[in-house]
């Protein structure tokens, strides 16, 4: 029922472009356009959830960052940082892009504060069984300058466990996505500070009574109305405790164009992925 509603959560409004560049694989973001439509007050986020607090950080999220026409670099995606000179992100979020007009920082919390690490795509691989709305939305994109770890500002998330993450789990989402309902057009509210949601993991086969198309490269993740992912939160980290430390076990993907509205949120389901990931590492 809720299936003719699923979105991808970024920018879905925008037609679809045809490009040259690499092999798009479904829909194709027109981030010109998107960005030419959209105001410059306009941003997106994690709806229900509530501002990482003052000088604290999220050391492995980064910001993917659109170089527009006017010369703005601003924010589409999220991803985190799997490495020094490797980013974790949703197929969607590159899918058709020129990787030369997209960056990426780490290090910050304010959209605004100019004091994090840049550093430029050199080239994104999207996993090759992509199929939008159904599975493997994930890619890696290797970047330079590799960032310096710094361990409070800026370090890397562990990707490398295969353990198959179950229902119930304590999960926590980051993003900088639309903190509104309706993560698209007009409603849509956008934070520059990092938003931050904890919330739990759903039943792969509970999660597909609602989005039907689920398969079990994904993993759900749910709280009462209110809570969830939303437009520009995509590509963005899902994770968990592992002992005294993080693991990644999502990348977000995608939910319904109605954010956050008792729909669970779908994920990449990273350990599916973990051998995938390995492999282009080095
Ligand atoms: C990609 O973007 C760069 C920088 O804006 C531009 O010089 C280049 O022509 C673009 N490549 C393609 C294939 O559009």
């Amino acid at each position: 029922m809720v299936n003719q509603w699923s979105y991808v959560f970024v920018l879905v409004l925008l037609a679809s472009l045809q490009s040259s560049i690499g092999k798009p694989m479904g829909t194709v973001i027109d981030l010109d356009a998107y960005f030419e439509n959209a105001d410059g007050s306009s941003q997106e986020r994690v709806v229900g959830g509530y501002d990482v607090p003052d000088d604290e950080y999220v050391p492995y999220q980064v910001s993917m960052q659109f170089l527009t026409k006017s010369g703005k670099m601003r924010h589409f995606c999220g991803g985190s940082l799997i490495a020094p000179n490797r980013v974790l992100t949703a197929a969607h979020c590159v899918n058709g892009q020129n990787a030369s007009r997209i960056s990426v920082v780490a290090g910050i919390r304010d959209l605004n504060d100019d004091s994090g690490q840049r550093a430029q795509v050199q080239s994104y691989e999207m996993n090759e069984n992509y199929e939008e709305l159904v599975t493997s939305d994930i890619a890696i994109l290797k970047i330079d300058p590799p960032f310096e770890i710094d361990d409070k500002r800026v370090s890397t998330i562990d990707v490398s466990s295969s353990d198959l993450v179950g229902a119930d789990q304590e999960v926590m989402l980051t993003g900088w996505g639309s903190v509104f309902h309706f993560g698209t057009g007009p409603f849509a509210k956008y934070p520059n500070i990092l938003q931050k949601l904890s919330y739990k993991t759903l039943d792969n086969a509970k999660c597909k009574e609602t989005m039907t198309q689920l398969t079990d490269t994904e993993i759900c993740a749910l709280e009462r109305f209110g809570k969830g992912a939303c437009n520009g939160d995509s590509g963005g980290p899902l994770v968990m405790a592992n002992g005294d430390s993080l693991k990644q076990v999502g990348v977000v993907s995608y939910g319904t164009a109605f954010c956050a509205s008792n729909s669970p949120d779908v994920y990449t389901r990273v350990s599916m992925f973990n051998t995938w990931i390995k492999e282009r590492m080095a």
